[in-house]
């Protein structure tokens, strides 16, 4: 049940739509008993309109709410029906995974259940936390406030999207570094990691959404997209040394091999030149 790709959102459409197709013949139906429950019909109900996740999205998801009745550590408490044994991860419905994220808290999938990274909450969120394509992994501390639990201050705060803040304390932290979010687009610009540093192509902007694989193509942080090989397309515009008739690895051997391949993304983009 947990593990259904499909979200309430979803079904919760497809519902509405078979319950549309059935209405001409409602009258048809044999009465039955209404079911009787403290929440209504469909509370538990992935595909009903009255699903829970539904209605916790309604009240800026404040699960205190249902603690009451569930439980201080939702097991069942005087309801006596336990939110753990569907929600069965650490600490039941707070766990970091159950309103966003899947293989960790970041989205997909996001708080509506999108799953594409043209989504604005989607972006590029798993390319920077699983790392190795071009760089080291990035954590999620780089781009947010990290809250410990649910109820830590800062983190459900009733703002349309997410708060996204450079961490001063971190490495690639550059104080000039700029985070944009408006309409469907969110953008970063003059970060460290996409050309602020020295030899670096300087103010690059970011589009979080952008799902064309060149976007961080050899050459955009440093160098030049439009040239030929590996090598003449990362070497920097500006300030590097000569280097003559030597090949990268020879000094960089630790991140390139002799044809300017990354062999170890955990030595690049990781805030020092190896
Ligand atoms: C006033 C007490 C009370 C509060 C507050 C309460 N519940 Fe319940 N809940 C119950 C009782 C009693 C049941 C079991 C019988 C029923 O469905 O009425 C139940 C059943 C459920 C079920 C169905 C469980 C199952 O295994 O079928 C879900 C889901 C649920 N509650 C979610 C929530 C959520 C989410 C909240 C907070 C937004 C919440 N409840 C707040 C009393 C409460
Ligand atoms: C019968 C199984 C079941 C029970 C019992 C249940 N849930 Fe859920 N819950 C789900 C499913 C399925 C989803 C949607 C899929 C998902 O989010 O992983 C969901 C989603 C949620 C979400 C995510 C909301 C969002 O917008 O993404 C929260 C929070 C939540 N439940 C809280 C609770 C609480 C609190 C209880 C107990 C009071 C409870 N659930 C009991 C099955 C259950
Ligand atoms: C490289 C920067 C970066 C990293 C790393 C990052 N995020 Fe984000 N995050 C963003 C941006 C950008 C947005 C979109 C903000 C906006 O829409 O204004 C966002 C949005 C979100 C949202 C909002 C989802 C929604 O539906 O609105 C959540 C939740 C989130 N991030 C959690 C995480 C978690 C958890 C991690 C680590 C596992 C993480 N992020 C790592 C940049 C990042
Ligand atoms: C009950 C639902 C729910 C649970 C459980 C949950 N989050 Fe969130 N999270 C949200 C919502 C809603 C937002 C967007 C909040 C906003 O900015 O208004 C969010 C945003 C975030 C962000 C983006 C930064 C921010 O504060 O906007 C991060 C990072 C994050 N959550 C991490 C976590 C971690 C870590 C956990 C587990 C300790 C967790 N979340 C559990 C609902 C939840
Ligand atoms: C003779 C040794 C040597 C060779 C060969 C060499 N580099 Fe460098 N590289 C350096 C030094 C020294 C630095 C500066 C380190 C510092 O400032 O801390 C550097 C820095 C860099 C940087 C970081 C930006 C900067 O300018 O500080 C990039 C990118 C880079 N090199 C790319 C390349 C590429 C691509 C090649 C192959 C075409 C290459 N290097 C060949 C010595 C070399
Ligand atoms: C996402 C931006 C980005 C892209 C794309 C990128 N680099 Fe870099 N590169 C950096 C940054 C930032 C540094 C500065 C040092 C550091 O933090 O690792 C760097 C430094 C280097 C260095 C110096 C050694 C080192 O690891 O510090 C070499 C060599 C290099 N890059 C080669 C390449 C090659 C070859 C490509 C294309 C296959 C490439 N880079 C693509 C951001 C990038």
């Amino acid at each position: 049940m947990m593990n259904t790709t499909l979200r309430f959102g979803t079904l919760a459409l497809v519902a509405a739509l078979l319950l549309g197709g059935c209405a001409e013949t409602k009258e048809d139906k044999v009465p039955t008993t209404p079911e009787v429950s403290v929440h209504g019909a469909g509370f538990a109900d992935i595909s009903s309109s009255n699903f829970h996740a539904k209605y916790i999205q309604g009240k800026n998801f404040d699960l205190s709410l249902c603690k009451t009745c569930h439980g201080p550590d939702f097991s069942g408490g005087t309801s006596g029906k336990s939110c753990n044994t569907c929600h069965s991860k650490p600490g039941g419905p707070e766990n970091c995974t159950v309103c966003h994220g899947s293989v960790n808290a970041a989205p997909p999938f996001d708080l509506a259940g999108n799953v594409s990274p043209a989504s604005r909450a989607v972006g590029a969120h798993q390319v920077h936390l699983l790392g190795g394509l071009v760089g080291a992994k990035v954590t999620c501390t780089e781009c947010h406030v990290v809250p410990a639990a649910l109820t830590a201050a800062g983190h459900i705060d009733n703002s349309a999207h997410a708060e996204v803040r450079f961490d001063p304390s971190s490495v690639f932290y550059k104080a000039d570094a700029v985070f944009s979010g408006s309409g469907t687009t969110a953008t970063c610009s003059n970060t460290y990691c996409h050309g602020n540093f020295p030899g670096g192509n300087g103010n690059v902007t970011m589009t979080w959404s952008d799902t064309n694989p060149d976007a961080a193509a050899c050459g955009t942080c440093h160098g030049d997209v439009t040239k030929a090989t590996f090598a003449e397309k990362a070497f920097p515009k500006s300030g590097h040394p000569a280097i003559g008739s030597m090949t990268c690895n020879q000094c960089h051997s630790r991140t390139v091999n002799s044809l300017a391949q990354i062999i170890d993304p955990s030595k690049h983009v990781n805030g020092v030149v190896d």
